[in-house]
């Protein structure tokens, strides 16, 4: 088995191992890969998506890439064909890893390593990172069926009002977002959380790249105080399937919480999307973020799979 650069290939020898992929995603997560698929089959033929491949008799059987945003590398995916049930799998996974993580911790101007791999339970691939200093932080994939009656939603104090994501709320949900993860385990994980100008970046991706489903503008909503009309709280929900809903982002800022309002946009999200015959609704939330966790167990959801998040910062 050899390890080579992914910019040697074309998507003619990458496909049929992102087919495997696009069924994993299925599979597990009730999530159609195939479009981040076709976007990472066109960098690959434009030669310009980093990563390496797993190489035997000729054939790709394992790949994983990743992306430079600034100062930050972004690990994007890591696969190996029939993971489960291929026994090499996990010296595989282990060499394409450690390759990546070189690779990235050696590049001039690079000083922080994220990675959140959402098919691979939790520890199943921690020990090239755990090696290299990075920290590991369990997170949770759950979901909760939509084609059942809806508990009741709480009653929000007048003062507060729930309306439609418009794309003015740019700025202000940025703003929010940044105040709300002050300090938050979440910050540590995705750094974007930490400043103004990072919120931004991170809104504007989910809107408007397709990297994490599509953007669904109407199961995503604001949550905003009528006097000073400040947004208070928002959730964003992208489709990952044509049925499945995916909460891409849900927050309230401090001096607003435990007064119903994260469970009332949740309630709008997943009534908008029952309405329209979705019949599931994802998320992901970190482990150690008992708060959330609570709060989406009273909700219905289920966990479906622990994977991990890793951050090096060098
Ligand atoms: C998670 C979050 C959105 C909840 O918003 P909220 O408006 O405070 O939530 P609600 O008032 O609707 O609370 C509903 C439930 O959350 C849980 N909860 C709220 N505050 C809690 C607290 N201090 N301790 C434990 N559980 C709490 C409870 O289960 C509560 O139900 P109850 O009121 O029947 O006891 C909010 O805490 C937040 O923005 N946190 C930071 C960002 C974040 O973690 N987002 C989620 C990322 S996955």
């Amino acid at each position: 088995m050899e390890i080579l650069d992914l910019r040697h290939f074309s998507s003619v020898d990458l496909r049929p191992l992102l087919e495997d992929e696009t069924q994993v995603w299925a599979r597990l997560l009730s999530w159609d890969y195939s479009g981040s698929a076709d976007m990472i089959l066109r960098y690959v033929d434009g030669k310009i998506l980093p990563g390496y491949a797993a190489i035997e008799r000729g054939r790709i059987f394992g790949y994983a890439f990743f992306v430079y945003e600034g100062s930050k590398g972004v690990i994007g995916d890591l696969f190996v064909a029939n993971g489960s049930r291929n026994p090499n799998a996990p010296e595989i996974e282990t060499r394409l890893l450690t390759h990546v993580i070189e690779t990235l911790q050696q590049s001039p101007g690079v000083h922080r390593i994220e990675a959140q791999l959402l098919v691979h339970e939790t520890g199943v691939v921690a020990r090239p990172f755990l090696e290299q200093g990075f920290q590991r932080h369990p997170r949770l994939f759950m979901s909760t069926p939509l084609n059942r009656p809806a508990r009741p939603s709480p009653s929000l104090h007048a003062d507060v009002e729930i309306r439609p994501w418009s794309d003015q709320d740019y700025q202000a949900a940025a703003a929010a977002i940044t105040a709300a993860y002050r300090g938050h385990v979440d910050s540590q994980i995705n750094d974007q959380y930490r400043t103004l100008s990072g919120s931004l970046r991170f809104l504007n991706n989910i809107v408007r790249f397709p990297g994490c489903g599509l953007f669904d503008a109407g199961s995503s909503f604001v949550a905003v105080h009528k006097n000073s009309r400040t947004v208070v709280g928002l959730i964003l929900c992208s489709r990952v399937r044509h049925d499945v809903g995916h909460v891409t982002q849900v927050c309230v800022l401090p001096e607003h919480r435990c007064r119903g309002i994260g469970e009332a946009l949740l309630a709008a999200s997943a009534g908008n999307l029952r309405q329209r015959s979705f019949s599931l609704l994802s998320l992901t939330v970190t482990e150690a973020n008992l708060r959330a966790v609570e709060l989406y167990k009273q909700l219905g959801f289920t966990t479906n799979r622990v994977f991990d998040a890793f951050v090096w910062e060098g």
